[in-house]
């Protein structure tokens, strides 16, 4: 007999997204469905899934074990957001309005506002105001189901700064049910200081801060914003080689406005992912087909920054590329942290289907922050990660939009989110 220490009986229609991952082409439309499952765990992992009639015959609940009567709930594998820069302190809602009398996300970025004003307000916050920040954020994330978020720093650009940020990310996931990843962004920007001085900005980059964050073992991903006017293809490279030879993963901010090829050099040098696409070339669409490079797709920045153009999914599925959907949570481009929300606009605005959807902002999620072994799909040995949503069927997940459907949400197996209210103690 397996041993359980929690069970969800009896629900409806639950999207596993089993693998194997990561899926490409065809296989993102398949999620799994299992009716009327049946989910058992143990220790935080999944150890059964399966009819009623195969739980009564297989598994034993232990004493005091915890059971979530799921009759007519719609379950799935917790959202697993694969790019967000969550640590930040201050608001950019004057710049929105400037956006919406007509100024573009660049020319705010010549003024000194863009991230060079999140970066004021970053620095200007403490440690624990900025885990606070953060421990409000992760409590939004989890009602909206995600329990699984990569975590940026490159609010900071200097040594004192970008490290406080990634303490103040360890700190909050220290406490908070949501598992934080942490990468290294401090190649987000050019800081004012270097303003005319990119190159020094470069060497500090390499020299002092890298050595300092990986000393610390503060961060496992090292991004960079490859783009006009910020870092271009040469540099990025070499921040990229720094990156790898400190034995980070690597991931790129490509073609999200200007095609310089960071989509390209991402398959090459073996990157994790490459992210946003909005512009990808078509040597881009070739180096990711088929690539173990995963295609991040953030479907709000367009859709924030009021842009016709969006990235060509349907293109890079059909090609065989990895492709994720992810939040991009920050607050200059992107201010949600809603996963709901970015599948569903990955279906309205993608052109993906319902499926395709969910499997990239779960599964392939997972996958591109390499946590596919582990999270993103619902498989015995998985950690119990899953969200039960009071809706009809799976696909009023997208057909309902912007409500929040989320009842319960269980991590490691324990809940965590009850009756769409937090219940965890820290
Ligand atoms: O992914 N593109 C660069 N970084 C963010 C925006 C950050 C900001 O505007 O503060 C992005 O869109
Ligand atoms: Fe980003």
């Amino acid at each position: 007999m397996i041993k359980a220490d929690c069970l969800i009986a009896g629900c409806r229609e639950l999207a596993t997204c089993r693998g194997p991952i990561p899926k490409r082409r065809e296989a993102l439309n398949d999620i799994g469905v299992v009716e009327n499952a049946w989910i058992a765990g143990r220790g935080g992992r999944i150890v059964f899934i399966g009819s009623e009639e195969e739980f009564l015959r297989s598994v034993r609940l232990e004493a005091g074990a915890v059971t979530i009567e799921a009759d007519g709930l719609v379950g799935l594998p917790g959202f697993v957001d694969a790019h967000t820069h969550l640590p930040f302190a201050g608001s950019r809602a004057n710049e929105f309005s400037l956006r919406i009398q007509g100024w573009t996300y660049q020319q705010l970025a010549a003024k000194g506002l863009g991230i060079r004003s999140t970066v004021r307000a970053t620095r200007a916050a403490s440690r624990g105001e900025l885990r606070d920040l953060c421990l409000a954020r992760l409590d939004e994330m989890l009602l909206h189901g995600t329990t699984t978020a990569e975590a940026k720093s490159g609010y900071g650009l200097n040594l004192a700064d970008e490290i406080k940020q990634l303490e103040a990310v360890r700190d909050a996931d220290a406490v908070h049910p949501v598992d934080l990843i942490p990468t290294f962004m401090g190649a987000h920007e050019i800081p004012d200081e270097f303003r005319d001085r990119k190159e020094d900005y470069l060497d500090l980059l390499i020299h002092t801060i890298v050595p300092a964050v990986r000393d610390q073992g503060l961060a496992r991903f090292f991004d960079i914003f490859c783009e006009e006017d910020v870092f271009s293809l040469d540099e990025t490279k070499r921040l990229a080689e720094t990156a790898l030879s400190a034995g980070f993963g690597l991931k790129i901010h490509a073609d999200e406005f200007v095609p310089l090829g960071g989509t390209e050099l991402a398959a090459r040098m073996g990157a994790v992912s490459a992210e946003h696409l909005i512009v990808i070339s078509e040597s881009g669409l070739a180096a990711l087909a088929g690539s173990d490079t995963a295609a991040v797709l953030l479907p709000n920045v367009p859709f924030f920054l009021m842009q016709d153009k969006r990235a060509p999914a349907r293109r890079l599925i059909d090609s065989g590329a990895a492709v994720a959907l992810a939040s991009d949570f920050n607050p200059g481009s992107s201010m949600t942290s809603n996963m709901q929300w970015i599948v569903q606009l990955g279906v309205f605005t993608l052109r993906m289907t319902i499926e395709e959807a969910l499997n990239a902002a779960t599964a392939n999620g997972a996958y591109a922050v390499r946590e596919h072994e582990d999270r993103g799909s619902l498989e015995p040995g998985k950690i119990m990660d899953l969200v039960l949503c009071d809706l009809p069927s799976l696909p009023d997940l997208v057909y309902q939009v912007g409500r929040n459907p989320v009842k319960y949400v269980l991590k490691n197996g324990r809940l965590v989110v009850a009756d769409g209210r937090t219940v965890y103690s820290p």
